[in-house]
C-alpha cells in the first residue's frame, strides 16, 4: 500500500486525489466481481497477541463505499416497535415534550415558541455549542496524567446525532491503508465505517474473565506506525465497563505518543454508577483527541437526534466540518432548541436518568440471584447497558428468540456484536438495557417465561 497523501497536519489531503485513492466509488448496479476474503484472522503467536483480532477490508480489490448491514440496528428494526417488552434498549427513559419544555428558561421558551424553521448554523447553534462546552468542565481528575483543559464553544461541532459524527469522522479522517485500533465487541459503526474506507482494523478484545477490562497495554500492543485512529468507547457498549482514571490517562498518553488520534466515543458519559465517577473527556486531556457525545443516552432524548464532537485540534475540526456539508449540512432547528433546554438543565436530567439505571440494576441483580444457574455477569460501572452470560440450555440466540416470540421480551444476543465471525468465542452473552422505567415490568415477564421454560426460581 503506498504512503497515504496527507496535508501538513497529517490529515488526509482535502484538495486533489492521490492515485491510490481516486476511484473509490462503485458504479451503481455493477456487482463486485470477486468474492470477499474471509474477514477475520486470529493472531495466535503469543498469549498477549491472542486477543488481537485482525480484520481486513472486506470486498474486492477496488475499494467501494459499501457497508455491511448494521446487525444491531437491523435487530432493533425488527423488534423495537413490535416486541411489547424491551429489555435491551441502550438509551434511557425518553423525556416527554411537556416535561422538557417545563424546564426551559423564559428566554428558551420564547426561542421555542418563535423559532423560525430555516437552515441553522452549520457548526451548530452558538448557545448549544456553549452548553456542550460547559459539560466538559465537570472534571473528576485525580491528578494522574495530563491536566484536563477547558474546552470552548469553538471546539464543539454539532451533528444530527452521534452516528452521523462517527460516519463523518471515519470517512473524513481515514484513507485506504490507514490502520485503526478499536475495541471488540463494539458498536458496529465504530469499526465498519473504517473498514469500508479501506482501513485495516485491529480489534482489541475485551474478555469477561478480565471483567471486560479496557487495557492500556493491549491497546499499546495493537498500535503500529501506520495507526491513524484509536477508537475507544467508554462507558462501553455493550459491557458497561470503563477504565479507571489512571488507565484512561495512560491510554490517552499512549495514543498521543504514537502520533495517532484518539477517537473517544463518550456517548454514555455522565451515566457512571460505579465508584469512580466520570472520566475526564479525551478532548480535554489531549489536544488532538476527539470526544463524541450525544443527547440520546445520558439525557433521555434519543428522538431529538443531536450529537457532537469536541476537539481542540483546529485542523481536525475543519476537516469534519467540511465533510458534514455532504451529509446533513446543519442540524434540525427544533432539535437544537430542545437540546439547549436539556443541556442547560443537565444535572437534573442526568440524575433522574441515573436513578432509573441504579433502581433497574437492583431489579436485575435480584432476578439473577433467583436464576443463578442460568446467568452470571460482571456488574457494569457506567452507562445504561450490561452484558450478562447465558448459562442455560441452548445458545443465547435461542434464548433471545424464545424470549421475544413466547414472552414478547426483547433481549439483544451477542451474535449481533460478533458481526459474522463464526469462530469467535463471544457466543453466550446478551445485552440488557437498564435505562427504561418499563424495565421492571419487562423483567416480570421474563421471570415468568424463564420459570416456565427452564424450571428455575
Ligand atoms: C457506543 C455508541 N455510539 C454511538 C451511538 C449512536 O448514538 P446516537 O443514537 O445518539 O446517534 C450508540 C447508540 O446506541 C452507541 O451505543
Amino acid at each position: 500500500m503506498p504512503a497515504v497523501a496527507r496535508n501538513e497536519t497529517g490529515l488526509p489531503r482535502q484538495n486533489g486525489y492521490g492515485k491510490h485513492h481516486a476511484p473509490t466509488v462503485r458504479i451503481t448496479g455493477v456487482p463486485p466481481t470477486t468474492k470477499p476474503p474471509a474477514p477475520f484472522e486470529h493472531q495466535q503467536r503469543s498469549p498477549a497477541r491472542q486477543r488481537l483480532v485482525r480484520f481486513t477490508p472486506a470486498g474486492p480489490a477496488i475499494l467501494t463505499p459499501m457497508l455491511n448491514p448494521f446487525e444491531l440496528e437491523r435487530y432493533f428494526a425488527r423488534w423495537e416497535f413490535t416486541a411489547p417488552f424491551l429489555l435491551s434498549a441502550s438509551d434511557t427513559e425518553p423525556w416527554k415534550m411537556t416535561e422538557l419544555l417545563s424546564l426551559a428558561s423564559p428566554q428558551m421558551s420564547n426561542a421555542w415558541e418563535n423559532l423560525s424553521l430555516g437552515y441553522t448554523e452549520s457548526a451548530g447553534h452558538p448557545v448549544l455549542r456553549q452548553a456542550i462546552a460547559d459539560l466538559y468542565t465537570h472534571s473528576s481528575s485525580d491528578g494522574a496524567g495530563a491536566t484536563p483543559q477547558q474546552l470552548t464553544s469553538d471546539n464543539v461541532l454539532v451533528f444530527s446525532c452521534a452516528e452521523e459524527a462517527i460516519y463523518v469522522s471515519m470517512r473524513a479522517l481515514l484513507m485506504p491503508g490507514d490502520h485503526v485500533v478499536c475495541l471488540w465487541p463494539s458498536y458496529q459503526s465504530l469499526y465498519d465505517v473504517a473498514l469500508s474506507v479501506g482501513a485495516e482494523v485491529t480489534m482489541v478484545e475485551l474478555l469477561e474473565g478480565d471483567g471486560w477490562a479496557i487495557s492500556a497495554s493491549q491497546i499499546k500492543n495493537a498500535i503500529r506506525n501506520t495507526t491513524r485512529l484509536v477508537i475507544i468507547n467508554t462507558p462501553h457498549n455493550p459491557t458497561g465497563s470503563m477504565p479507571d482514571h489512571a488507565t484512561w490517562s495512560s491510554i490517552v498518553e499512549t495514543v498521543d505518543n504514537a502520533g495517532a488520534i484518539l477517537f473517544a466515543d463518550e456517548v454514555y458519559r455522565l451515566l457512571e454508577h460505579g465508584d469512580g465517577g466520570p472520566l475526564d473527556t479525551a478532548a480535554s486531556l489531549s489536544g488532538r483527541a476527539i470526544s463524541l457525545g450525544s443527547v440520546s443516552k445520558a439525557f433521555g432524548l434519543a428522538g431529538v437526534r443531536i450529537g457532537w464532537i469536541a476537539t481542540r485540534d483546529a485542523s481536525i475540526f475543519r476537516t469534519l466540518e467540511t465533510y458534514k456539508d455532504y451529509t446533513t449540512i446543519c442540524a434540525s432547528a427544533p432539535a437544537e432548541i430542545l437540546a439547549i433546554i436539556a443541556l442547560t438543565n443537565w444535572s437534573h436530567i442526568v440524575s433522574t436518568q441515573i436513578a432509573i439505571v441504579t433502581a433497574n440494576l437492583g431489579h436485575w441483580e435480584r432476578f439473577m440471584t433467583d436464576h443463578k444457574s442460568l446467568l452470571r455477569w460482571v456488574r457494569p460501572t457506567g452507562g445504561s447497558v450490561g452484558f450478562p452470560t447465558w448459562l442455560g440450555e441452548g445458545s443465547v440466540d435461542e434464548f433471545a428468540e424464545n424470549a421475544v416470540q413466547e414472552a414478547g421480551v426483547m433481549v439483544l444476543p451477542s451474535s449481533v456484536f460478533r458481526h459474522g465471525n463464526p469462530r469467535h468465542a463471544l457466543t453466550n452473552n446478551f445485552r440488557v438495557g437498564l435505562g427504561r422505567k418499563t424495565f421492571p415490568g419487562a423483567l416480570d415477564r421474563l421471570d415468568t417465561h424463564v420459570r416456565a421454560r427452564y424450571g428455575t426460581g
